[in-house]
């Protein structure tokens, strides 16, 4: 039985969002960011990339501000391994 494509058969995404072990979720890619209100955030640093807190302690959210490493946030969550058949 199929469940969809592969992942090699899909598309390259154009946004990636990676979660850090016991940190922010950092957002690889062109992204808009708004509040509520939808009014855009200055998207700190020029890297390209964003990181954004989900450990609740940012003092800058929705921005990590590295207080996740006080706080004894943990995640380390971990996606299934590929399928080894493909
Ligand atoms: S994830 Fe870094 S401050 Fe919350």
């Amino acid at each position: 039985m199929s469940t969809g494509p592969s992942e090699a058969a899909l598309p390259a995404p154009a946004v990636t969002i990676r979660c850090r072990a016991n940190g922010p979720l950092v957002v690889d890619g062109p992204v808009v960011i708004t509040d509520h209100l939808g009014n855009r955030f200055t998207i700190p640093g020029t890297k390209g990339n964003v990181a954004l807190c989900r450990c609740g302690a940012s003092k800058n959210k929705p921005f990590c501000d590295g207080s996740h490493r006080d706080c004894g946030f943990q995640a380390e969550q971990l996606a299934p391994a590929p399928d080894a058949a493909g």
